[in-house]
Order: structure tokens, then sequence, then C-alpha cells
């Protein structure tokens, strides 16, 4: 019952897809600084590179990237194998590679449709399936494999901006998260959703200028979200202590969701 077994990750073997920033760095942030070794995916390789590099030395932790496009079979293939090459199994994997589009009703075009839902959603379909037998080496029923989907409250709530493809994209995440769940706990890996609020990130602070004041004051909390909230979620979900949450999505909003007039997220 002590806190460090209940929420021990130390030595666990963790997959981030898009962890070169934003949300999926504050993950792998975690559990690097709490013992476990993160392989971390993004398409551009310098940065990714360099993130690796500094949260490894950062954390006294192994960070290991693998530069690859996962929006595509190739992509996730090339990435699958990657991993094969370096371990016999993994404890978690964590699908949070995501893209937004908005563009008026009138004009949406079909790229901004096809991209965000090839990455949001179809790639957290193949690459569970791909990396399925790996998740399953290291499964027992005392201690199961985990994935997270992250999804966002934009597939809860109807969304701020005209992101007609991302919302619908994300609603798709949370129920292909249940979905999944319901065929995997039977193999002993647990599958939940995180949906997001307001995180600090490009993919936020270019719908706003990279100025979070007003959606700050928005909140329910008067915040935007911190690594330690994403986080420390995300550990709970992996840990001993979340070993009976199956097929969840567990918001991070700061009660965005659940409050009444509260919009912008
Ligand atoms: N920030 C928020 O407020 C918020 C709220 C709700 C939900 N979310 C969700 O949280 C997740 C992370 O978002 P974020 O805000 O942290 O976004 P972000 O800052 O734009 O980061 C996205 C990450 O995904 C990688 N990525 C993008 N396309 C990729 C591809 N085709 N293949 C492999 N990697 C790819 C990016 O690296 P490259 O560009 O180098 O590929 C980057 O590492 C997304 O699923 C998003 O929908 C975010």
């Amino acid at each position: 019952m002590e806190i460090n077994s209940l929420f021990n990750v130390t030595g666990k073997v963790v997959v981030v897809t898009g962890g070169s920033r934003g949300i999926g760095e504050m993950i792998t942030a975690g559990f690097l600084a709490n013992g476990a070794k993160v392989y971390i995916s993004a398409r551009k390789a310098p940065p990714l590179m360099e993130k690796a590099k500094e949260l490894s030395e950062r954390y006294n932790a192994e960070c290991i990237a693998i530069p690859c496009d996962l929006s595509t079979l190739e992509g996730m293939d090339y990435f699958t194998q990657q991993i094969t090459e370096k371990e016999n199994g993994i404890d978690f994997l964590i699908n949070n590679a995501g893209a937004a589009w908005g563009e008026p009703l009138e004009d949406f075009s079909e790229t901004g449709w096809d991209k965000v839902m090839d990455l949001n959603v179809k790639s957290i379909f193949f690459l569970t399936q791909k990396l399925k037998s790996l998740l399953k080496t290291n499964a027992t029923i005392d201690d199961p494999s985990r994935v997270i989907n992250i999804g966002s409250i934009d597939g809860l709530n109807v969304p701020a901006f005209e992101t007609y493809s991302y919302s619908t994209s994300k609603a798709a995440v949370h129920h292909l998260t249940r979905v999944l769940a319901n065929k995997l706990v039977k193999e002993d890996i647990l599958v939940n959703a995180i949906a997001p609020g307001p995180y600090p990130s490009a993919m936020l602070g270019s719908a706003v200028n990279s100025d979070y004041s007003f959606i700050a004051e928005a909140n329910p909390r008067k915040r935007v979200g911190t690594p330690e909230d994403i986080a420390g979620l995300a550990i709970f979900l992996c840990s001993r202590a979340g070993a009976y949450t199956v097929g969840e999505t567990i918001t991070s909003d700061g009660g965005l969701v659940k409050t009444a007039g509260h919009k912008l997220g």
C-alpha cells in the first residue's frame, strides 16, 4: 500500500509517440524521472534527437529517439521493427502523436480531413495492432501492460474552433479505446484514454498565438495544464494503482467538461 509501490514504474519500457514536444514530452519526462526507459518518435529527426539527449541527461535515464512518420503504414512498420530489434517486450504504449486542422465549413479540404484522421485514429489502431505482441510479452494478470490513447475534450464537447475532422477524430479515439479495451483486457493489456483540456504546446499555441491568458481565465481552475497534471495521470494509469481501470476516458481539463458555461479548450 505504500505510495512507492502503488505508483511505481521503475524499469518499465515505455513507447510515447510524438514525444519530441508538448504533451508527449511532458509524459516522457514523467516516466524518465521515475526510472522508466522511454522510446519517443516524431517526424523531424533533429529536434527529436536533441530532445532525447536533453531528457536523458536531465533525468539520468534512457530516452531513445526513433524518427518516423506514424501517419503511414510504412512509418509504423519501421517504428515497430526498430523497437523489436531493441526490446523483447514493452510495458506501456502511449498513443499521443496527433494533428489538428481548422478551416471554415464551406472550404474544409479533403487534405484537412484525411491528414487528421490518418494520424489521430488510423495510426492508433494500427500501431496498437503492430505493437501488441511486444505488449503481450510483458503482460501478466497481476501486472498488465497498458495502452493510453490521447484523445481530447474536443471529442466530448462541441469544439470552440472549426476543427471538424479533429473533434470527430477525438470522439473516435475515445470509442476505439473502449472497443480495444474490451478485446485486449482478455490478454492482460489494459486500454484507457486521457482527454486533455488546454495544455501549452505547438498545437494549441498556433491556434491562440501562444497567448494562453484568455484560455486560463476561462478555465474553472484559472490556468492551463502543466507537465505534472498530465504525467501524473499517465503514471497512475500505468501503475499498480491503475490496474483495475479499463476502457475509461479520463479528462485532464481543469473541469471544463464537467462545469457549465465554459467553452474554450
Ligand atoms: N495541447 C493541447 O491543448 C491538447 C488538448 C487536447 C488534446 N491534445 C492532444 O495531445 C496530443 C499531443 O498534442 P500537442 O498539443 O502536444 O501537439 P504538438 O505540440 O503539435 O506535438 C505533436 C507531436 O506529435 C508529433 N507528430 C506529429 N505528426 C506526426 C506524425 N505524422 N508521425 C509521428 N509523429 C508526429 C510531433 O513531432 P513532428 O512534428 O516532428 O512529427 C510532436 O512530437 C495530440 O494527440 C493532441 O490532439 C492536445
